[in-house]
């Protein structure tokens, strides 16, 4: 990535729904996705492999999945889906699912069978990919009510899943969770807490971590803090993501604190949707519409059309019967 390029990971279907109380049928899901496709996104949590007596909601995930890899749109840029998953049974599903016959993930064959799998081209293939996300917290109260489990447990899950992605060629990206303040454990989470978490799930493979602002309880000072935390820690810039929840309207301006630290990844939901079931209060993500805005209005590229993508969050709005949380997705629809 150069240094005007910015990543931004669109975890609107996953993030932005998991938390939505209303059914929502899988072909708003995949239309959702299939929309956001068009509007120049290169990265994608399209779903979760989680328990669904949990998360109810993502329980339809593994369809989303399933028609991917058979409908893979042409794209002339490379496009990333990632898939949440807390366990080896997530993984496992995962796993079965990508290799159902007609998926050619995630080792496409030499020359595919137009036969099996009538819709996919070679250049399908050569433009989209899938990776799965592994999420911990950074601390334990938070670990406990989202996993069940303890932060060294939710680790030793990872290990066999981190082994067997390395054998097949699949990337890991990592969450940490309440990074910038807990429900449970109050505001101030040590960010040497999360600096040592970070550089752990990194060496155990995972290729990138996303700190997370579970509560949007951080602030710019906080932000700050964690960051400098990180690098003293000797974690690569490039090697983080930032995931801000937006409940007290800080997202933006915590977004830009981290730019200016030389972040260049950001994770986001279209029309500001989103929620964690297990963080009570917290509310949407950062509203994608609104990232895109600034980032442009700054001369960074992110491949997004911001036009496009205002569209996309005010059709999701109408289908859930919600109000956009995006201002700038709301402006750019009224011009
Ligand atoms: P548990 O109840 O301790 O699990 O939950 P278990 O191993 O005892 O299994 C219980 C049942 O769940 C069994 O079924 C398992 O088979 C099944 P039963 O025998 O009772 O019929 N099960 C599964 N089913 C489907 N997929 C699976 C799976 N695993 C077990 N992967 C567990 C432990 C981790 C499974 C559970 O706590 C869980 O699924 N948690 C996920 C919670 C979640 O999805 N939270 C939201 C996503 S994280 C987030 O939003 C934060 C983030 O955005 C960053 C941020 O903002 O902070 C990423
Ligand atoms: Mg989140």
């Amino acid at each position: 990535r150069s240094n005007n390029n910015i990543e931004i990971v669109e975890v609107g279907p996953r993030d932005g729904l998991q938390n939505e109380k209303q059914a929502i049928s899988v072909a708003t899901k995949i239309e959702l996705v299939e929309r956001l496709v068009k509007t120049g996104l290169s990265v994608i949590e399209a779903g979760s492999f989680v328990s669904p007596k949990w998360v109810p909601q993502m329980a339809n995930s593994s369809e989303i999945l399933e028609h991917i890899t058979r409908n893979n749109p042409q794209l002339d840029r490379p496009l990333k889906y990632q898939w949440l998953l807390p366990n080896a049974k997530g993984f496992e599903h995962f796993l079965t699912v990508l290799n159902r016959p007609g998926s050619a993930y995630p080792s496409p064959p030499a020359s595919p069978s137009p036969d099996k799998s009538p819709t996919r081209t070679t250049s399908d293939v050569k433009s989209s990919s899938h990776e799965v996300s592994i999420f911990t917290a950074a601390t334990e109260s938070f670990t406990r009510k989202n996993t069940n489990c303890s932060i060294a447990e939710s680790l030793e899950r990872f290990t066999p899943i981190m082994t067997e992605s390395t054998n097949l060629g699949l990337n890991v990206r990592a969450y940490i969770s309440v990074a910038l303040g807990c429900p449970y454990e109050g505001p101030n989470t040590d960010p040497q807490q999360v600096a040592e978490l970070a550089v752990n799930l990194l060496e155990m493979g995972a290729y990138q971590i996303s700190v997370a602002d579970t509560t949007g309880m951080g602030t710019p000072l906080k932000t700050a803090d964690l960051l400098k935390a990180l690098e003293a820690a000797g974690i690569d810039k490039k090697d983080i993501s930032l995931h801000f929840h937006d409940t007290y309207g800080q997202a933006l301006v915590n977004s830009m604190v981290a730019l200016e630290h030389g972040i260049r990844s950001f994770d986001s939901a279209v029309g500001g949707l989103g929620g964690c079931p297990f963080s009570p209060g917290a509310t949407g993500n950062v509203a994608t519409e609104d990232m895109v805005h600034c980032f442009h209005s700054l001369g960074l590229q992110t491949g997004i059309d911001l036009e496009k993508l205002s569209a996309v969050g005010d059709w999701i709005m109408r289908q859930l019967g919600r109000p956009n949380d995006s201002r700038a997705g709301k402006a750019t629809m009224a011009q």
